[in-house]
């Protein structure tokens, strides 16, 4: 065990628990989460710069260097710390780190943790010659289950990155005959499907699990992470589509008013004004944008009045919409969505099933409006439709026509990951689950 995972566990063993604070103390909380990813027995040897930070940072708290500077009083925060020492130590950086340090901790090594990967099966109904489409295979943890569920259960393994791609060539070495590697994006799928003679309405499952993987996030080669520096890339193809920009291309390029739409559009960033001036500035000074650790510090600085939270409250870096903006663009990630729910009802028979997992509000509204029919012209439909026009008014069979679904929802509600599962895995916190079968 490394000197400094030990010192790290010391402290946390001996942070004091405020008994005042039941289910709400600190120390408590991170001890809860610390168990949750890492297993202290299988620790081995390396551990990052990073983690040397947190156990200096942590050793600070426990030993109250900052009682002079931040008093504890009636307005610190629940945990009877200030802001500043919460967001420091709970940052949602230093969990997502956390969890990426499990390759280093944990026996299992998976380079990519499934998410609700249960309830997902659960819902595509696995059984002996069933044909199924993983859509976004990644490292295949759907995929991987599907394929134990029975024997003669056959899998389509769709991926845009050879990377994945490769997983899922060796998983078809693991299991012969039964996965099928496909190297391409969901707007390739027609022309990867007729190459092995399949045809439409013939599929009995198909599984959408959006957004990046770990192995994504967590190479900084790719260019994806915040928290990792690496060139400004965020292709999820890598360099298979000679044409396709890179992020740092976006940034070098792109007009002001078109950065400002990029930014609000796919990053619901309300500041979008600011952080484009700030690009643009650091252009007309011959400052070049191109590694991740430089564009998280330009948006840093011109936000830097603003602590930020995420959707949970859990304090986030002010950079992380502009990230999630500039991938989404690079990857043109809603339209691949939205073609990509048209292919899933082409492809699966009549009673097969959809699974999506989404990430965020722009994927779920693209599929959620697949499922409920709001689809005009193959497109999403962001407006519903009794409101799409204000010179239009549709009468009432006509808009019940337009939205009679070919989708017959299963979940009455979304289905998110319980507490235990987002403690092991942060990353799946945000998932939004939906499951459908196709009725016509
Ligand atoms: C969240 S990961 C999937 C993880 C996988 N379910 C697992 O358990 O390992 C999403 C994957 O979808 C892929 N992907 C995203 N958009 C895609 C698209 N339009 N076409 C094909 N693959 C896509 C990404 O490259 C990534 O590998």
């Amino acid at each position: 065990m490394s000197a400094h995972y030990q010192r790290l566990m010391k402290l946390l063993e001996k942070w004091p628990v405020d008994k005042r604070k039941t289910g709400r103390d600190l120390g408590e909380h991170l001890r809860n989460q610390l168990k949750a990813v890492i297993n202290p027995t299988d620790v081995t040897t390396k551990v990052s710069d990073n983690l040397q930070k947190q156990t200096e940072s942590l050793e600070r708290l426990a030993n109250n260097v900052y009682a002079n500077k931040y008093k504890r009083s009636l307005t610190s925060t629940a945990t009877g710390l200030t802001a500043e020492q919460c967001s420091q130590v709970l940052s949602s950086e230093f969990l997502a780190y956390l969890n990426d340090e499990r390759g280093f901790f944990s026996k299992d090594n998976e380079p990519h943790k499934p998410v609700l990967l249960d309830k997902a099966i659960e819902f595509l109904e696995p059984k002996p010659g069933k044909v199924f489409i993983d859509m976004t295979f990644g490292a295949g943890g759907h995929s991987k289950q599907l394929l134990r569920a029975g024997k003669g259960i056959k899998v389509f393994a769709l991926d845009r990155d050879p990377v994945a791609h490769e997983y899922a060539q060796k998983l078809s070495d693991e299991f012969p005959g039964r996965i099928i590697p496909l190297l391409g994006r969901f707007s390739e799928l027609p022309q990867l499907l007729k190459e092995q003679n399949v045809k439409k309405d013939t599929i009995d499952g198909i599984l959408f699990d959006f957004g990046c993987s770990s192995m994504q996030f967590d190479e900084p080669d790719r260019g994806f992470s915040v928290s990792h520096n690496g060139p400004l890339d965020m292709r999820m193809d890598k360099g298979r589509c000679k044409d396709q920009v890179t992020a740092a291309d976006v940034l070098a390029r792109a007009e002001e008013h078109e950065l400002i739409r990029i930014l609000r559009i796919y990053g619901e960033e309300k500041q979008a004004k600011k952080i484009a001036r700030a690009i643009v500035d650091a252009r007309a000074a011959l400052h070049k944008i191109e590694t991740t650790q430089q564009l998280a510090n330009l948006v840093a600085s011109c936000l830097s009045d603003t602590q930020r939270v995420d959707k949970l409250q859990r304090p986030a870096h002010s950079a992380t919409k502009t990230f999630q903006a500039l991938r989404i663009f690079v990857n043109n990630e809603l339209n691949e969505i939205n073609y990509g729910m048209t292919l899933a009802h082409r492809y699966l028979k009549r009673k097969g099933r959809l699974v999506t997992i989404t990430f965020h509000s722009l994927e779920d509204t693209i599929v959620k409006r697949h499922i409920n029919g709001n689809v005009i012209e193959g497109l999403a439909n962001p407006v519903p439709l009794k409101y799409s026009s204000h010179d239009l008014s549709y009468d009432s069979d006509l808009v019940e026509s337009l939205m009679d679904s070919p989708w017959k929802q299963l979940n009455k509600h979304v289905i998110t990951p319980e507490e235990g599962e987002i403690a092991i895995n942060p990353r799946s916190r945000s998932a939004k689950l939906r499951a459908a079968v196709k009725v016509k």
